[in-house]
């Protein structure tokens, strides 16, 4: 026989072999198919029901691609997406031929141009503005883009690495999420404000509970310049921190002064937090200890307990306030929380951010206690509204996020990131390198402020600070827009009210 039709011999045996085995497997997938009762598509449909859920996991990363529109997805669709990657990689970040934003529905947000904006001239730099007057080591910034808490555990050494560099450049904080300081926050350079969780990572003593020592230690760094205390976090308002056992590795549980292997779940709150006067209390502990500006994150539900508190600031002295409050919102990110919280529990931070403002404002309290407001805001012209509306600074985590190369895979909670910024696999963390990403961050922070500039140029002032209510308007249900101070008129504390220092 020639060797031509030995070869043709042998691949027809290796093919029908193959057909063979192949449909050896569907007669046992059939049976196992319609024997099983647990899943009533793969009885009724045997074999076949099986593509369904091959579809159901590859959809969720062939949606985004193929098939949904420029504004459609969620959390964050294509264009502001592509807007965060595009300013990180140093892109053109123009758009052409006109807006792909529908400036009609409800709740829409608009700048008010002025007829003669700020000439290129007359650009200032954003006002600087001092977080904690009373603290032995007051902190004063111009930035007013910074990065939002992410833990080293939720988020992976190189992540880290990388905003803390990025940051650094870009003359940003950066906040250590509640999982404790490592080192590799702290070999950027940036500015650091450390967050303590419902269970003292990172500042816990053997029993748990909140270390004088360790805060100590952790204030002895320069870069740390600020304390957040976490009442609550956007998507998960009453549950605590949930970092998986795969990802509590010997290094992170080493950090956080826990054991390593096992799931890491913080309290729901701080135990020793159950009033307003236990807030102002451990606020106060932490920041005499540590002599930083301190002060609290939460995202808004109920509020009645914001004039508690501020009532009761006044009869304590404004040096007993917090130095400033983070407000999270609903629609906040994070590494893994139950879908009833992430979707049902929480005010929007559109509803809550102009209530704390106007809450402080009432009582006279808002250039004592600052503002940092965060959730979705990631693209300019949401940074622009919240300064509008009254915040200070704003924080995101997932901007920055993008900016490291996150493709909304939505896998945070698995360890299989398939970018390297949620994960521990060191096979994957291969494709984030550090030094070409940190670029990446201090781009995305330096466009997202320079476009914010240019929205406060427009609208005919000299710097993002100088934003006001007036310069935003909001599409109401009839769909015309209502400005901002007329739907949220500035409030003042009334004629008569004694405030702290027997001021009126
Ligand atoms: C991966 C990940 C980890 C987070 N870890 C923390 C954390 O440790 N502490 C915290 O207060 N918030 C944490 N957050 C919430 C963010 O700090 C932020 O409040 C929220 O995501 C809203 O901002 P964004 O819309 O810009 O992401 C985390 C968010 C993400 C996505
Ligand atoms: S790529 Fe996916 S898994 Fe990784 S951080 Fe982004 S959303 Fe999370």
């Amino acid at each position: 026989m020639d060797t031509s039709l030995q070869l043709l011999t042998t691949l027809t045996g290796m093919f029908v072999f193959a057909l063979g085995v192949g449909l050896l497997v569907v007669i046992v997938m059939y049976v196992v198919d319609v024997r099983q009762t647990q899943h009533a598509v793969r009885r009724n449909f045997p074999v076949i029901g099986r593509f369904r859920y091959l579809f159901e996991h590859l959809g969720e990363f062939f949606r985004q691609y193929f098939f949904a529109l420029d504004r459609e997805e969620m959390p964050f669709n294509r264009a502001e997406r592509s807007w965060a990657y595009r300013a990180a990689k140093g892109e053109d970040t123009t758009v052409a031929f006109g807006s792909s934003r529908d400036l009609r529905p409800t709740g829409t947000v608009l700048f008010v141009n002025c007829a003669y904006p700020t000439m290129e001239r007359d650009a200032a730099a954003p006002g600087s503005v001092t977080v904690g007057p009373y603290c032995d080591h007051p902190y004063q910034t111009d930035s007013f883009f910074n990065v939002s808490g992410m833990s080293f555990g939720a988020i992976s050494k190189p992540a880290v690495q990388a905003l803390s560099r990025g940051a650094k450049k870009a003359g940003c904080w950066m906040n250590t999420g509640e999982g404790g300081l490592s080192s590799y926050h702290l070999e950027g350079g940036a500015d650091i404000v450390f967050q303590i969780g419902t269970a003292k990572y990172g500042v816990r003593d053997a029993d748990g509970y909140l270390s004088d020592e360790r805060l100590r230690e952790v204030a002895a760094h320069q870069q740390v310049k600020m304390f957040e205390l976490k009442l609550s976090q956007g998507a998960k308002p009453g549950k605590g921190g949930i970092l998986p056992g795969e990802k509590v590795t010997e290094e992170i549980a080493a950090i956080r002064f826990i054991e390593p292997g096992h799931d890491s779940i913080s309290p729901n709150r701080h135990p020793e937090v159950n009033s307003a006067a236990d807030l102002l209390d451990l606020l106060g502990r932490v920041r005499s200890i540590t002599g930083k500006p301190t002060g609290f994150k939460c995202v808004i539900g109920a509020y009645g307990w914001l004039d508690e508190l501020c009532e009761l600031i006044h009869q304590r002295g404004v040096e007993s306030a917090p130095d400033f409050i983070t407000i999270d919102s609903a629609d906040g990110g994070t590494g893994a929380a139950p879908m009833s919280l992430i979707d049902y529990v929480g005010l929007p931070v559109k509803e809550s951010l102009p209530l704390v403002a106007d809450t402080l404002g009432r009582h006279g309290l808002k250039d004592r206690v600052r503002l940092i407001a965060s959730g979705k805001l990631t693209n300019p012209g949401e940074v622009a509204w919240a300064m509008c509306v009254g915040a200070d600074f704003v924080v995101s985590a997932r901007g920055f996020m993008f900016s490291l190369g996150c493709i909304q895979a939505l896998q945070c909670n698995r360890n299989t990131c398939p970018t390297g910024i949620t994960t521990h696999d060191p096979d994957l963390q291969k494709g984030l390198v550090p030094e070409d990403k940190a670029e990446r961050v201090y781009r995305y922070a330096k466009t997202v402020k320079k476009e914010v500039a240019v929205i406060a140029h427009s609208c005919g002032v000299s710097e993002p600070r100088g934003l006001k209510r007036f310069h935003c308007r909001v599409v109401g249900n009839d769909g015309r827009s209502v400005p901002l101070d007329e739907l949220y008129p500035e409030q003042r504390p009334s004629p008569g009210q004694v405030l702290s220092g027997g001021v009126e």
